[in-house]
């Protein structure tokens, strides 16, 4: 039994400690958010103790895990004391906004030896798996082109979008990092394109709400991006995959497959699932026995820190061009 600690009882948070309880192989110990009534109301929820206090927490020899789900700007220094205190770490995306910053952490993670896993939810789900496993197997043969769309249903807070980083760096960063993943090689060159189509007044912050982005790695395999923080029709998340021998389609997730006919319209489908809470349920899920079975059976950790950096730099990459207009070299 791993002993776990959740950092934060936000949003992602709450979807943490919920598998971490529901978990076989863990046992959550401890949520932690200076907010009292948040890290209350869900430590007794879920049977386990609350605290105000993320620090102290990461000083307790009942722990061997931790779970860090708090703003982005605290990433760092949770992940670094708790890997100074010998313990594993579950760290959400991104590491840092800052790439020197998350360089610096990255070096000393591995000059302590630590054990962090970043959490790219997306690799985890059932269809991406199956993506890497067809690809592994042979089934499409030598991948050519990567194209991924991701459409958010809707603009995030004004309060979040300020603190996010901008959509490269929050949002897109899942889809460079899938991209890296199914490619299987990294990208050296960036092209994007971005715009405000949604919300004129992300101007002020230097931040786009719709983006195209264009990646080549070194052989000259492609992928192209498309991400818009609105889509009225619902959280819109597609993939394919094509190359020598095949392609491999990801469609979107619906609640139910029942399709209805009438005098009006013929095969309506339910609308699509409502956002990442809900598509990527299982792929949460999935991440934390991944990350549990690694240290159980103490064996590497799916994905690192490494990966991290790899996909911010592709982010800061994804900017640099948009605001340019010149293709990038990573
Ligand atoms: N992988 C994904 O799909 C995914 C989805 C959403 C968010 N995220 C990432 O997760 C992180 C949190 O995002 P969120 O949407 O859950 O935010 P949120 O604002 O909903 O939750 C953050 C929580 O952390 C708490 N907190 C703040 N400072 C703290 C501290 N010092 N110690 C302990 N708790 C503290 C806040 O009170 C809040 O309850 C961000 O880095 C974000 O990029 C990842």
């Amino acid at each position: 039994m791993i002993r776990i600690a959740v950092l934060g009882a936000g949003r992602i948070g709450r979807i943490h400690a919920s598998n971490v309880a529901a978990s076989p192989n863990a046992k959550l110990v401890v949520v932690a958010d200076p907010v009292e009534s948040a890290a209350n109301s869900l430590a007794s929820r879920l049977g386990c103790e609350a605290s105000t206090d993320a620090a102290a927490v990461l000083e307790r020899n009942d722990i061997d895990a931790v779970v860090i789900g708090t703003p982005t700007d605290t990433h760092i220094t949770f992940m670094l004391e708790a890997v100074k205190r010998g313990k594993a770490v579950l760290c959400e995306k991104p590491i840092d906004l800052d790439m020197e910053k998350s360089l610096a952490a990255a070096n000393e993670v591995e000059r302590l030896g630590g054990r962090v896993m970043l959490a790219f939810n997306r690799r985890f789900d059932p269809t991406s798996q199956a993506f890497r496993k067809a690809i592994d197997a042979g089934d499409v043969g030598e991948v050519r082109q990567v194209i991924i769309s991701s459409r958010d249903p809707g603009m995030p807070p004004r309060d979040y979008v300020e603190h996010s980083g901008g959509i490269f760096r929050d949002m897109v960063i899942h889809d460079l990092d899938m991209a890296r993943w199914l490619l299987g090689e990294e990208p050296v060159e960036v092209m994007a394109m971005a715009s405000r189509l949604v919300d004129e007044s992300l101007e002020k912050l230097t931040d786009f709400d719709t983006v195209m982005v264009q990646l080549r790695t070194a052989s000259g395999k492609q992928c192209h991006i498309n991400c818009c923080r609105e889509a009225v029709y619902g959280y819109d998340q597609r993939m394919e995959v094509s190359g020598s021998k095949g392609m491999l389609l990801q469609e979107n997730l619906r609640p139910s497959t029942i399709r209805r006919w009438s005098k009006e319209a013929t095969d309506v489908r339910e609308p699509l699932l409502n956002f990442f809470l809900e598509r990527y349920e299982a792929a949460y899920k999935a991440e934390l026995e991944a990350f549990v079975d690694a240290l159980n059976a103490n064996s590497p950790l799916p994905t690192s820190v490494q990966d991290g950096l790899k996909a911010l730099r592709l982010a800061d990459c994804a900017l640099e061009s948009a605001l340019s207009g010149k293709a990038v070299k990573v």
